[in-house]
C-alpha cells in the first residue's frame, strides 16, 4: 500500500506557524509518528510552496500509488489547474484542512479540490491526515 501526503504552501512552517490556529507540531514530527502507526503503508511526503511543482507531484504519484492526501493550503481556494489535475489522475486524493476552512474568512469556504476529492476532512486538526489514512486503508483494492 503506497501513500502520497502532499502539502501545499506555508505547512513547511507547520510548528511555528500561527499556532494557535495549526499548533505546534512540526510535520516532520507528525509525520514520524505516523509512520510508526501505520507500518504497512509506503509514505511519500512532498512539500512545496509552488503551484505547479504541487501538480507536477500530483501527476507523478496519480496513477500507481493507492492514495494521496493532500492539503493545498491556500492553492484550494484559487487553484483550477490544482482541481484539474485531480480529476485527470486515477489515484483517490483525500483532501484535508488542519483549520476549520468553514468558521474562518469567506474566502476559504471556495475549495477548487472538494468536487474532484473523493472526500474532504477539516477542522479536526493535524488528525485529519490520519483519519485520510485510515479511509485510503478501508478502500477495496483498485481494479
Ligand atoms: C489550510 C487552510 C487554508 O485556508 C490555508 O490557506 C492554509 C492551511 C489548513 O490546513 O487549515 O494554508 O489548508
Amino acid at each position: 500500500m503506497k501513500i502520497s501526503i502532499i502539502n501545499g504552501p506555508n505547512l513547511n512552517l507547520l510548528g511555528k506557524r500561527e499556532t494557535d490556529i495549526y499548533g505546534n507540531m512540526s510535520f516532520e514530527q507528525f509525520l514520524d509518528a505516523l509512520k510508526k502507526k501505520f507500518p504497512q503503508v509506503e509514505f511519500s511526503y512532498y512539500q512545496s510552496n509552488i503551484e505547479g511543482e504541487l501538480i507536477n507531484e500530483l501527476q507523478k504519484v496519480g496513477y500507481h500509488y493507492d492514495g494521496i492526501v493532500l492539503n493545498p493550503a491556500g492553492y484550494t481556494h484559487t487553484s483550477v489547474a490544482i482541481g484539474d489535475a485531480i480529476a485527470a489522475i486515477k489515484t483517490p486524493v483525500v483532501e484535508v484542512h488542519i483549520s476549520n476552512v468553514h468558521a474562518r474568512e469567506d474566502f476559504r469556504k471556495l475549495s477548487h479540490v472538494s468536487g474532484k476529492a473523493a472526500g474532504s476532512i477539516f477542522g479536526l486538526g493535524i488528525k485529519g491526515y490520519e483519519l485520510a489514512v485510515e479511509y485510503l486503508l478501508a478502500l477495496p483494492p483498485a481494479k
